[in-house]
């Protein structure tokens, strides 16, 4: 069997996120221990901090009957200059998968060519495909499905959005990004699920207008204005940012009952207001639950 790896969304077809996304339903219905992972080893490595990602997944391997191995990026012979193709190789001797966050997206692909084990992206600078899992998950159990509704996105066009922008696509939603000029999300990604959503009856449309943004949506989501490494930038960033906070008067343009997203952690007072992020309306702390479904459904589609 070919393996497959997940370094992006669009490492699964439209069908096979269907179906993942159905399969994390039921693991939310039923969470009784499992033995789909019996006899599996996952190594995780994080060079970046994690809360929910890391454990959420490490709990997921347990609860599918599999061994988690945590492996500090710090502590490996990586950190002393051992080659991330050597590390690969080794590691497909002892393991069956590897959970990895890092910066850039070209050492996850490093890992997954030179390796023969499925590799799992917790994360790059460049996307954050599991954490779209859980976002289309969470919008599909408020909402019921998830094709023609409007997910309008504001602030930096980072991580999280590029996933977002192609999960949108591949669920045939209507993604509107609104962001700043100069912190879009890449133009080859927006291509990209453009592409996509002309087959799934999606569209996506990009703007530096807020309120055009979410002018109409079904759901609003954001995220950090400054992500992981980009801390030297923060205070830069949150002048030119602070029209892009989710907040009351966002929310206005949005449907009335429109759903509030965030992947967490936030900032509150920066990129959302207090009064949406903690209203009725806000579903984050569903999102950070269904981390632990979707991955675990995730694992058993690529592992078993
Ligand atoms: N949303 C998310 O990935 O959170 P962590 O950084 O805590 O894993
Ligand atoms: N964009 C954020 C997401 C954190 C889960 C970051 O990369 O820091």
């Amino acid at each position: 069997m070919t393996k497959r790896d997940y370094l992006t969304v669009d490492s699964l077809t439209s069908e096979e996120l269907a179906k993942v996304l159905d399969v994390a339903d039921e693991f939310k219905r039923d969470r009784r221990p499992r033995d789909d992972l019996a006899g599996k080893s996952i190594g995780m490595i994080f060079e970046k901090p994690s809360t929910r990602t890391r454990i959420s997944f490490e709990v997921g391997i347990a609860e599918l009957g599999g061994h988690p191995v945590i492996l500090n990026a710090s502590e490996l012979q990586l950190g002393r200059g051992e080659t991330l193709e050597d590390t690969a190789r080794v590691l497909s001797r002892y393991l069956h998968a590897v959970v990895v966050r890092t910066f850039a997206q070209s050492r996850l692909e490093m890992l997954a060519a030179a390796g023969t084990i499925p590799v799992i992206n917790a994360l790059s600078d460049f996307t954050h495909p599991c954490q779209a899992l859980a976002d289309l998950q969470t919008i599909r159990e408020h909402r019921g499905g998830l094709e023609g509704l409007k997910l309008a996105y504001l602030g930096d066009g980072n991580n999280v959005v590029h996933s977002l922008l192609k999960a949108g696509a591949l669920a045939g939603m209507r993604v509107a990004i609104g962001s700043p000029a100069g912190y879009e999300p890449i133009p080859q990604v927006v291509d990209q699920a453009t592409r996509i959503a002309a087959h799934t009856g999606g569209d996506v449309f990009c703007t530096a207008d807020p309120l055009e943004a979410a002018a109409d949506a079904d759901v609003v989501y954001t995220d950090v204005w400054a992500s992981m490494g980009q801390e030297g930038e923060a205070a830069a960033r949150t002048m030119l940012f602070r029209p892009f906070q989710v907040n009351r008067q966002v929310m206005d343009a949005a449907k009335p009952d429109a759903l509030v997203m965030h992947c967490l952690p936030a900032h509150r007072g920066e990129e959302i207001s207090a009064d949406v992020i903690d209203g009725p309306n806000s579903v984050v702390f569903d999102q950070a639950e269904n981390r632990l479904h979707s991955q675990k459904a995730l694992l058993t589609f690529l592992l078993t």
